[in-house]
C-alpha cells in the first residue's frame, strides 16, 4: 500500500506561468548581471504605488487595537466582518446592486477563491473558459479532471467572444475587463452570455477583479445584468483596486437566489469556509473598510488614474507604431500583436535580449495568444516612458 497521487497534476504544465517568467527573469539576471539593473517588469501585473495614506492608517490603528485587552480580536466570522461587508454592500448600490450582507464573503483574495469554489461543484461538470485566459481557470479544473472548453478569440471579434451553442457547459469563466486581453463586455454582450447560462442551466463564475477601471456604461458587475443572480457568483479583489496585492484581501459573491439540485450554494459556500478557512485578519479587514471611506477612495482614485496615464503611455505609443492591441482604456492590460508577426515567446526573449523590459507571452494565455503579449500599466510612469522609448527604437 502507498499513497496515490492526483495524476491529474500530471497534466498541467510544470510551473504555473507566472512563476516560470520570474525563473527566467532570474536566469537572464544571473547570465547578464552587467544589465540587471536596467530590467523594467511589465510581466506580472503587480501594482506599484504604496497602500494609500487612509489605509495606512487604518492598519496601524487596528494592530494597536490587537494589543489592548479591551479590543482584542481573536477569531473572527469565516465570511468576513460585518463592518467590511456593509460597506462592500453601499459599493454595489452604486451600480444599482442590491445584496444581502450574507451574499458576501470576505476572502484573502479573488484567486484563492476562483480556485476554491471548485469544491462546490462535481469533477463530472465540463467548465467552458473563453481563450486567452488567466491560467488560474484552467489549472485549477486540469487539477481536478474537468473536461474544458475552449471559446477561442482573435482579432476579429476584439478579444470577445459571444455565446455559441459549442460553448454550452455546466461552468463558464468569464473576466470582464479581462485578463489578459483588457477587453470589456458592453452590457448587452454581457446579457447575452447571462441568457446562454439561463438557457443552459449553467452557472458563470465571473472574475471583477479590474472592475475599478471601468468607466462609462460598461458593467462593473454582472449582476447589473437581469437574472443574473440565479446563475452567477462573482469575485472581486482588492490587489489592484487599492493596492493588497501583497496585503491579501477579496470578496466573493454567492446570491441567496443561486440553486442547483436543490441546494443552495450560498450556503455550501457558507458551509466549505467555515470548514476550511478561518477568515482574513481583522486587521486587514479594517484597512479594506478604509478603502471605501470618501479620503480613501480619493487616494485610490488617484493611483487607479496613475495606471490609466501608464496605460496611455503604452496605447500612445502602439498607435503611433500602427500596432494592433486591445486593453488600456478600461483596464490595467495592454494586449498587442508582436511586431514582425513574432511569437509570444520570441518575443518574449527578444525583448528582453534587446530592451530589457519583461512582459507576459500571449502563449501563456492560451492558443489565441500565440502571436499577442500582454503589458501592465502597473509599472512607475519613470519605467513606462523608458520602456516604450527602448520599444519604439528597436521595433520601430
Ligand atoms: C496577472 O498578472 O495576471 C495577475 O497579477 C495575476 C493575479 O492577479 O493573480
Amino acid at each position: 500500500m502507498s499513497a496515490q497521487i492526483n495524476k491529474n497534476f500530471l497534466n498541467i504544465s510544470q510551473s504555473y506561468l507566472f512563476a516560470e517568467i520570474a525563473k527566467r527573469i532570474r536566469d537572464w539576471q544571473a547570465a547578464n548581471p552587467e544589465h540587471a539593473s536596467k530590467l523594467i517588469r511589465m510581466g506580472i501585473g503587480d501594482v506599484t504605488r504604496p497602500l494609500p495614506e487612509t489605509v495606512v492608517e487604518a492598519l496601524v490603528k487596528a494592530s494597536r487595537e490587537m494589543g489592548v485587552a479591551e479590543t482584542f480580536h481573536g477569531y473572527g466570522p469565516e465570511q468576513g466582518y460585518d463592518f467590511l461587508k456593509t460597506a462592500i454592500q453601499n459599493y454595489y448600490t452604486r451600480f444599482h446592486v442590491a445584496l444581502e450582507q450574507d451574499e458576501i464573503f470576505i476572502s484573502d483574495g479573488a484567486k484563492s477563491d476562483i480556485g476554491n469554489i471548485l469544491d462546490l461543484f462535481s469533477v463530472d461538470n465540463t467548465v467552458m473558459v473563453t481563450d486567452p485566459v488567466y491560467p488560474v481557470y484552467v489549472d485549477t479544473n486540469v487539477m481536478a479532471g474537468r473536461k474544458i472548453i475552449y471559446a477561442y478569440s482573435s482579432e476579429e471579434n476584439g478579444f470577445l467572444p459571444m455565446p455559441a451553442p459549442e460553448y454550452k457547459a455546466d461552468l463558464i469563466y468569464l473576466c470582464s475587463p479581462n485578463n489578459p486581453t483588457g477587453a470589456v463586455y458592453n452590457r448587452e454582450q454581457l446579457t447575452a452570455w447571462v441568457n446562454f447560462a439561463r438557457d443552459n442551466g449553467s452557472i458563470i463564475l465571473f472574475d471583477a477583479a479590474y472592475e475599478c477601471f471601468v468607466t462609462g456604461d460598461l458593467p462593473h458587475s454582472i449582476y447589473e445584468i437581469p437574472g443574473a443572480k440565479e446563475v452567477a457568483i462573482e469575485f472581486c479583489s482588492f490587489s489592484k483596486k487599492a493596492g493588497f496585492t501583497g496585503t491579501r484581501c477579496g470578496y466573493t459573491v454567492v446570491p441567496y437566489a443561486l440553486k442547483r439540485d436543490g441546494a443552495d450554494l450560498n450556503h455550501m459556500w457558507l458551509r466549505r469556509q467555515t470548514t476550511k478557512f478561518n477568515g482574513v485578519s481583522y486587521i486587514v479587514q479594517r484597512a479594506a473598510e478604509a478603502v471605501f471611506t470618501p479620503e480613501g477612495e480619493k487616494q485610490i482614485n488617484e493611483n487607479i488614474q496613475y495606471y490609466k496615464d501608464n496605460a496611455k503611455i503604452i496605447t500612445d505609443t502602439l498607435d503611433r507604431m500602427q500596432i494592433f492591441y486591445t486593453g488600456g482604456k478600461n483596464s490595467p492590460y495592454i494586449w498587442m500583436k508582436c511586431p514582425g508577426g513574432m511569437k509570444s515567446w520570441d518575443f518574449f526573449n527578444d525583448l528582453l535580449e534587446k530592451a530589457y523590459v519583461v512582459g507576459t507571452p500571449g502563449a501563456g494565455f492560451g492558443k489565441s495568444g500565440e502571436q499577442f503579449f500582454r503589458l501592465t500599466a502597473f509599472s512607475t510612469h519613470e519605467n513606462t516612458e523608458e520602456a516604450m522609448r527602448r520599444f519604439e527604437r528597436i521595433y520601430g
